[in-house]
């Protein structure tokens, strides 16, 4: 099936939080993933976010950015009916050419434990899950 691959604007908002809301395995934040939220990333992060379609749907996206030393891949997702065509791979080298082409040398994802499905599609495409690292984090409001 014939998709074309672009870069994601904010006019793309309603069309992607619907197709992260139908897919578990998205951990969806109620600031990050506002429209204001999204705004504010694609703003920063230019030209790194993309999405997949065919004719006027919208079937796969992803988010990248950067901090200007690593890069960091966020809620890649294809619709159900559209899996196993190549496009999360697509979105995927997308994302590390864009990055790669900026001066960042490697890219992080942050992936949900309970994601087996996920997980297994990053190790066959050549990810390293990082044993030695955990994610710490908290509100910047709670000073
Ligand atoms: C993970 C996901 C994005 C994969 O998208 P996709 O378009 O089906 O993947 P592709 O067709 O590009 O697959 C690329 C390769 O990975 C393999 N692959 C796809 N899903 C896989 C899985 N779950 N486990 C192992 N390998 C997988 C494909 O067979 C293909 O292998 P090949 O290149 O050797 O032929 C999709 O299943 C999805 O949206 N899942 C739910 C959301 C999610 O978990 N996102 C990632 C967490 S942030």
């Amino acid at each position: 099936m014939k998709y074309k691959v672009r870069q994601m604007t904010i006019r793309d908002y309603d069309a992607v939080i619907s197709l992260w809301r139908e897919i578990p395995g998205i951990g969806l934040d109620d600031d990050s993933d506002s429209r204001l939220g999204i705004t504010r990333y694609l703003k920063r992060n230019p030209g790194l976010s993309f999405v997949a379609q065919i004719q006027d749907m919208i079937v796969g996206t992803v988010l990248s950015g950067h901090d200007g030393r690593r890069g960091y891949l966020h809620h890649l997702a294809v619709v159900a009916s559209h899996r196993k065509l190549g496009i999360g791979k697509t979105l995927t080298s997308r994302c590390l050419r864009a990055l790669g082409k900026q001066g960042i040398p490697k890219c992080n994802i942050f992936l949900l434990r309970s994601n087996s499905r996920g997980r297994s599609f990053w190790k066959h495409n050549g990810w390293n899950l990082r044993q030695d690292l955990s994610v710490l984090q908290k509100k910047t409001k709670d000073l």
